[in-house]
């Protein structure tokens, strides 16, 4: 009975030390070397090549080695065995260091210091705005957008949030489908994207979405924050709400296509912040564990957690 590894950019080597430590007695076998596919019960995945899971006779669990499964669902050649995601108090706490660095460098106008520096030029605004004051809102409601919240209030944004189904969430003020989209968007002065991407998700940020939000609030206008996938975004969309002023910055850590081309006019727009998908980076140590629980979970006859719902896609 073996686990394999199957993923692309990222480096195996240090995902295969961690597993073969946790699992001593499991093979880890890798995807690209040669190995007995009838021993394969498990799989590890990130980015497989799509196809690349097919002839797996004794395949018992799927295994994400992230939060999102969209790249799972988008082979159409993928065995149908269940599925689990990483559900990580590490990658849960980073992606919340995440959505609070960059409300914060929004609320205290962080962006127009820098420009400053670069001109050694002293002007402060003495109307700053408290966080009281700034109204985000979270779309997806789910383990990493339910901390993101709780610690943005800490902070002390006014936060809402919106989701597929509805929610009673200790205080925070929720909305949810299409029903509740329109509410949502006009309380929302800075917009973070925490959702899946699913056929329902797919551009789902775009003209229509951005002209809802906030006009009225203390930043002048509205700001978005997308660390969930790229396909959630219309970046020729966003690209024209910034142009047109009615967006006043973007952070964006997923993108379309991935790496960013580099001759995307996202890099060098003076509204834009890129990061690398690198919000909430998998870390093998703490992924690696998870993924070692589950499987003895499995072995012991116990059921799988965190089990993904082909279905919904997420
Ligand atoms: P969860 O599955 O816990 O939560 C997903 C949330 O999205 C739920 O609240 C769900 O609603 C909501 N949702 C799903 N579909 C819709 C829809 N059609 N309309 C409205 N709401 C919807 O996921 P996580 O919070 O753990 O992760 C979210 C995503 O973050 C991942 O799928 C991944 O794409 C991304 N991610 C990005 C990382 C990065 O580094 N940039 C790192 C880790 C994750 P409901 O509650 O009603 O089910
Ligand atoms: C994830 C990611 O889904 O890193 O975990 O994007």
């Amino acid at each position: 009975m073996s686990l394999l590894l199957a993923m692309t950019s990222w480096h195996v080597e240090d995902w295969r030390a961690r597993f073969q430590a946790l699992l001593p007695e499991m093979p880890i076998v890798v995807l690209g070397e040669p190995f007995d596919r009838r021993a394969v019960h498990y799989v590890a995945s990130w980015k497989h090549p799509a196809g690349s899971l097919t002839g797996l006779p004794n395949l018992a669990a799927i295994f994400s080695l992230g939060a999102g499964v969209d790249f799972l669902f988008a082979d159409d050649k993928l065995p149908a065995a269940p599925i689990a995601r990483a559900v990580d108090p590490d990658l849960t706490a980073r992606m919340s260091e995440y959505v609070v660095l960059h409300c914060l460098m929004y609320l205290r106008q962080q962006h127009r210091y820098d420009r400053q520096q670069a001109q050694a030029l002293w002007e402060d605004n003495r109307s700053e705005p408290a966080a009281g004051a700034i109204r985000v809102g979270t779309m997806g409601l789910g383990e990493l957008s339910k901390d993101a919240a709780r610690k943005l209030r800490v902070m002390g944004f006014d936060v809402a949030g919106w989701s597929r189904s509805p929610k009673a969430l200790d205080g925070l003020p929720s909305f949810s489908g299409e029903d509740g989209m329109k509410a949502f968007l006009a309380r929302t002065d800075i917009l973070v994207s925490l959702l899946p991407l699913t056929p329902e998700t797919r551009g789902l940020i775009n003209s229509e979405l951005l002209s809802g939000l906030a006009r009225d609030g203390r930043l002048g206008g509205p700001f978005l924050i997308n660390a969930g996938r790229g396909g959630l975004q219309v970046e020729a969309d966003i690209q024209a709400a910034l142009d047109a002023g009615t967006l006043k910055g973007a952070t964006l850590d997923v993108f379309e296509t991935e790496p960013l081309p580099s001759d995307s006019p996202l890099w060098l727009h003076p509204a834009v912040t890129v990061t690398p998908h690198n919000a909430a980076m998998s870390e093998p140590e703490a992924i690696a564990g998870l993924i070692a629980a589950q499987v003895r979970r499995l072995e012991a006859g116990e059921p799988l957690q965190n089990v993904v719902d082909p279905a919904r896609g997420y």
